[in-house]
């Protein structure tokens, strides 16, 4: 249902970026949203608020460390409600990245050889590299879910036998940040709850675009990072408390054994949890509701119905010009408003680049780091694809702009 919350004229109004024009006085037109979205004004309001008005240490007697402890709090709160897990589950960290090698290493004392570790060959490599990691360290050994080629799904006619007694780890993406595809993690992580293994999301481009709930998923352990849903650069954990509490983390002797500080290795960066929790409240704001959960799920279905009309319409469109191939999984799959597709003979980085000089548009070219799809389709040689992903504050007319330079784009080429 469309929040009557949502205009997309006080959306951009919210997104200084926007108005800032390039060295050609263009307005740029973001279509990387998958690669990192542009800061909402409430993000930044709460930055500047928390560094202006005094910024310390925690757990001093002094009003800004009062006021330092109980940010955290308050954020770890608000991550609470976005993804529905209690606050004491929570830890934020660096990035997604750092934070999942961090916990690869303390799921050590887990695993033990002949163990198997299950992954896919969708998702980037954030969720792929620590548990290989962990493979490598423990003895483990290292499963794949294939990709359907043709739909681009994954695989999971062979589930039954990857899942098995043998398996301790199960780490799925919730949703491609190459093609958009929304897996079945639920399918997933139940069967893997059926032999007690680990069950790990990876949230990252999920968050952006749709309601996660950490609970009703089954997973274990949780990533997202706050600069892909108009926050700041920050890493974000959610970890079951009896399997956090058994996590042994490498940490300072004096620095606390509590969950989930005992994550927060050293000192965080408390401006950017300040900027997070006005990330959250802008998605809050579009909603409407008794509670924050509430509020924030009706946020995202006004988000979701926005880049729902992007989507169809540049669907249509990229599925129109026969010189473009398109990496898309079928009608019936859900997915996010991320299209990764290549232009017949055009250098996918020749494209970008013509596109940005051109248009000001800000599109994205390789493989981001989804590089086992990369050799599942050996795309490189020719610059691996072309990503163009969509945030609330895009628009149609924005895609219009797009049409016209790939138009251009390939007539310059006939
Ligand atoms: C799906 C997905 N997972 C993980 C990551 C890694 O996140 P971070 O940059 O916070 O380490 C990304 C970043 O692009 C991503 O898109």
């Amino acid at each position: 249902m469309q929040s009557s919350k949502f205009s997309i004229d006080k959306v951009r109004a919210q997104f200084p970026a926007l108005n800032f024009k390039n060295k050609q006085q263009v307005f740029p037109i973001y279509f990387d949203g998958p690669g990192g979205t542009q800061m909402v004004q409430g993000c930044i309001d709460r930055m500047l608020e928390y560094i202006e008005t005094g910024m310390a240490n925690l757990h001093g007697t002094f009003s800004t460390s009062i006021k330092t402890d109980a940010l955290l709090e308050e954020a770890k709160e608000a991550v609470g409600d976005l993804l529905n897990c209690p606050a004491e589950e929570v830890a934020f960290g660096q990035n997604m990245t750092s934070l999942a090698f961090q916990v690869s290493h303390s799921l050590r004392p887990l695993l033990k050889k002949g163990d198997e570790i299950l992954v896919t060959q969708l998702d980037h490599r954030a969720n792929v590299d620590p548990w290989i990691h962990l493979a490598k360290e423990t003895g483990a050994t290292v499963k794949w879910i294939p990709v359907d080629k043709e739909r681009l799904v994954l695989d999971l006619s062979n589930l039954d036998a990857l899942i098995n007694e043998k398996t301790k780890v199960v780490g799925i993406g919730l949703s491609s940040n190459l093609t958009g595809t929304v897996s079945d993690a639920k399918r997933i992580f139940k069967a893997a709850k059926m032999v007690n293994a680990i069950t790990i999301a990876d949230a990252v481009h999920a968050v952006p675009h749709f309601l996660v709930d950490k609970q009703e998923l089954g997973s274990d352990i949780l990533f997202c990072s706050a600069y892909k849903f108009f926050g700041p650069h920050l890493g974000i954990a959610a970890i079951k408390k009896d399997l956090f509490e058994q996590l042994e983390i490498p940490k300072l002797k004096p620095a606390p054994n509590e969950i989930p500080y005992k994550l927060e290795t050293g000192t965080q960066n408390h401006e950017a949890i300040a900027g997070l929790c006005g990330a959250i409240g802008f998605i809050e704001d579009l909603g409407s509701g008794e509670n924050r959960r509430e509020r924030l799920k009706s946020g995202m279905e006004a988000i979701e119905a926005h880049e729902e009309k992007l989507m169809n319409s540049l669907q249509t469109f990229l599925k129109s010009i026969p010189e473009i191939k398109l990496y898309r999984a079928p009608e019936d799959i859900t997915k996010t408003p991320t299209f990764a597709f290549r232009t017949n003979g055009i250098h996918s980085r020749e494209a970008t680049k013509f596109f940005a000089e051109k248009f000001n548009l800000c599109i994205a070219d390789g493989h981001f780091y989804a590089s086992t799809m990369a050799e599942v389709f050996p795309v490189m040689e020719t610059g691996g694809w072309i990503r163009i992903g969509f945030a609330p504050y895009n628009t149609l007319e924005e895609i219009e702009i797009f049409k016209k330079a790939l138009k251009e784009l390939l007539q310059r080429k006939t």
